[in-house]
């Protein structure tokens, strides 16, 4: 095992003595934890795409929080909105995967190609029954990619498509021939074929995208993969729709004898507070327990990851097959008075914690969680930006996804941590969470998780690099544990500098409770 995590409970005896010295056993008091990273045992890469992105057809996602048409009041270039733009720009977005989630096996890429005025109207049936004006299609799918500078990863409809239609779309987007389906695409505009670097067979098939059972599911895959098709050098990495949560039947069946065109399979896990579908608890307003509890449930994921991993080693020891977690995050009840079919919600301090926790376990699974992409990037569950009207506020799971930008293309290495627990109730978890790395310019990255939102932590950590001379970067933290930032305080919670001592041949940080923090040695 390469991640090493003691939890150390102190003794009765400890404890007391701790509390004469102290003078009261104060909520205060700092927790010790001590971490060593094990910088000459590098790991796998950790891929960028690790920090993707996912926009769906569904509320203010797309329209509004992306794309308003060129004839709206709020700023835009050629329809898109200049403030998220930039926001996503900043953020070094690797990849977004598009049109959905469930929105994908009920699309039809033709409704969203041609002349704006004269593309059909259809329902959004999953999501609020609105209208769905198809104004955002393909090319304006693309050219978004292009303003930000991301990768694309198409979601291909399964469940009420068909493989001709899927084949037509490849060949519509890629291909530089002079196909009757290539031309239309110039004549709408696009001259040069884009490039799709991911292709996702479905979408959770298991459910909305269809209803299946892994075994037929899987003669579906083999099917429609064959004809997605595209220039030579220029095939897509082709993506397998997989399972949920603690399941991993999908990656079971999927992998009994690995087919030549799969390069993924997808895995789905939203936190929720309470861990009931029917009552999921709110996004803020919410007692320590609800902190507490999301906090462990998000860290499920670990295991569920571990338990697919495993199979996937047995199945396929060559590594062909990567395991991309194309949907996470939290999922909360709705907001009073918001349509519930939006899946708009605020997004806290608590949300910040639940993306580091989140990053610190895909560093841990590198190998073979070459994607995620975090649901969703505007206004829809754990958003990066929200927007009400012409406004916009970064959410704090936005710093935290910047602030971790140094993990990208990083390579990981493993850690031994002794951390205390913080406990509350039936509820327990470390009362730090670690991660570290080597970083593409050469220089080890740590990245820390306070979970206690009581005790700061005094965290020594030894780094072997002897040229180290500084320990420097940025925590994220507020007094509130639903803190959060909104159009009209859009810098209520923002990251400050935080840097690390040396004292006894160890860096020495002082990590505020509840926060998150990014550390770089040089
Ligand atoms: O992200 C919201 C929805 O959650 C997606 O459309 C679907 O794939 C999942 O169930």
């Amino acid at each position: 095992m390469i991640h090493r995590t003691k939890v150390r409970v102190a003794s009765a005896a400890l404890l007391l003595a701790f509390v004469a010295i102290a003078g009261s056993a104060s909520a205060a008091a700092p927790v010790q934890v001590s971490v060593n990273v094990r910088a000459n045992e590098p790991g796998p890469v950790i891929n960028p795409n690790v920090y993707g992105q996912f926009a769906e057809h569904l509320g203010a996602g797309i329209y509004e929080g992306v794309w308003v048409g060129e004839k709206s009041s709020i700023a835009n270039t050629n329809g898109y909105r200049n403030d998220v733009i930039k926001a996503l720009k900043d953020l070094h977005v690797p990849v977004v995967r598009w049109p959905g989630g469930c929105f994908a096996d009920e699309y039809h890429w033709r409704d969203g190609v041609g002349e704006r005025s004269k593309r059909p109207v259809k329902v959004n049936t999953h999501w609020g029954g609105v209208a769905e004006t198809n104004e955002f299609g393909t090319h304006e799918f693309m050219t978004f990619a292009e303003m930000i500078g991301t990768k694309v990863y198409i979601s291909g409809n399964v469940g009420s498509g068909s493989p001709q239609e899927m084949a037509d779309w490849m060949e519509y987007m890629t291909s530089n021939t002079v196909s009757t389906l290539a031309n239309e695409r110039r004549k709408n505009g696009r001259e040069q074929p884009w490039e799709v670097q991911f292709f996702g067979i479905g979408n959770e098939t298991w459910g909305c995208g269809g209803n299946m059972t892994p075994e037929y599911y899987a003669n579906l895959f083999r099917q429609y993969a064959t004809y997605v098709k595209a220039p030579r050098g220029h095939r897509p990495k082709i993506v397998a729709s997989g399972g949920n949560d603690a399941g991993t039947d999908w990656v079971s069946v999927l992998t009994t004898n690995v087919h030549r065109d799969m390069d993924a399979i997808s895995h789905h896990y939203y936190t929720t507070p309470t861990g009931v579908w029917a009552k999921k608890g709110n996004s803020t307003g919410f007692p320590e327990q609800e902190w507490i509890s999301t906090l462990q449930h998000t860290m499920l994921i670990d295991g569920y990851i571990a338990n697919n991993v495993k199979i996937l080693d047995q199945n396929d020891s060559q590594g062909k097959v990567a395991l991309y977690v194309d949907e996470w995050g939290t999922w909360y009840d709705p907001e009073p008075g918001r349509e519930p079919g939006f899946l708009y919600q605020q997004n806290t301090l608590r949300d910040a914690l639940v993306a580091g926790l989140n990053f610190n376990i895909f560093h841990r699974h590198a190998k073979r969680v070459q994607m995620t992409n975090i649901a969703q990037m505007v206004n829809v569950l754990q958003a990066m930006i929200l927007t009400d009207g012409a406004k916009m506020a970064l959410t704090p799971t936005y710093h935290v996804f910047q602030m971790y930008i140094p993990f990208q293309g990083a390579i990981f290495l493993p850690t031994d941590v002794t951390t205390p627990e913080y406990k509350l109730g039936k509820y327990t978890v470390e009362s730090v969470n670690v991660s570290a790395a080597r970083d593409t310019e050469g220089h080890i990255v740590l990245a820390l998780v306070n979970l206690d939102p009581n005790r700061e932590a005094v965290v020594s950590t030894a780094v072997t690099d002897a040229a180290v001379k500084s320990a420097v970067g940025r925590v994220l933290t507020a007094k509130a544990m639903d803190a959060r930032n909104t159009v009209d305080a859009p810098e209520a919670v923002k990251p400050a500098p935080i840097s690390a001592k040396k004292d006894g041949g160890k860096w020495v940080l002082r990590l505020p409770p509840k926060s998150v923090a990014v550390l770089r040695f040089q």
